[in-house]
């Protein structure tokens, strides 16, 4: 938990974007959305810094989220947004080659809060 507070804080320390999407997530949980991350495998496809063998190729990488202005290249970058996402991607941009993965709200609000903690 200490271990915790000290990342977060380190996060409020830096240099602010001035992107919406830097916003923290409300409620949600950064160290439990990068267990989530490397539970639900999402890494298969995509590499994302911090989370042991998120290597994949297939998707996007994910690193630097917070700082991009649009979830799969058209829909704007918001908590929400990447949250329903990550719930149901095929919700937000048909016929994309994300498959649903039978994520919970509540878990896809902490694996963004996660995203968007990234460096
Ligand atoms: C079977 C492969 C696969 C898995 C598993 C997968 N994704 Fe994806 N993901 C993709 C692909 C392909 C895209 C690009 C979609 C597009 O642009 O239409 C994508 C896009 C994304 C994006 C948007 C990337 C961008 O550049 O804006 C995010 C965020 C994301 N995935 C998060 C996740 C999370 C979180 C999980 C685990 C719950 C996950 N993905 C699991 C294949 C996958």
């Amino acid at each position: 938990m200490a271990l915790l507070a000290a990342c977060d804080s380190g996060e409020q320390a830096r240099a602010p974007t001035g992107e919406q999407a830097r916003a923290p997530v409300p409620g949600a949980d950064v160290g439990r959305g990068k267990l989530l991350l490397a539970q639900y495998q999402c890494g298969s496809c995509h590499q994302i810094p911090e989370v042991a063998a998120a290597r994949g190729t297939l998707g996007p990488a994910l690193e630097s989220y917070g700082r991009r202005s649009y979830i799969a290249g058209q829909i704007p970058n918001r908590p929400d947004a990447l949250a329903r996402w990550i719930v149901d991607p095929a919700s937000m941009k048909p016929g994309t080659a994300m498959p649903a993965m039978g994520v919970s709200e509540a878990d896809a609000r902490d694996m963004a809060a996660f995203l968007y903690a990234l460096p």
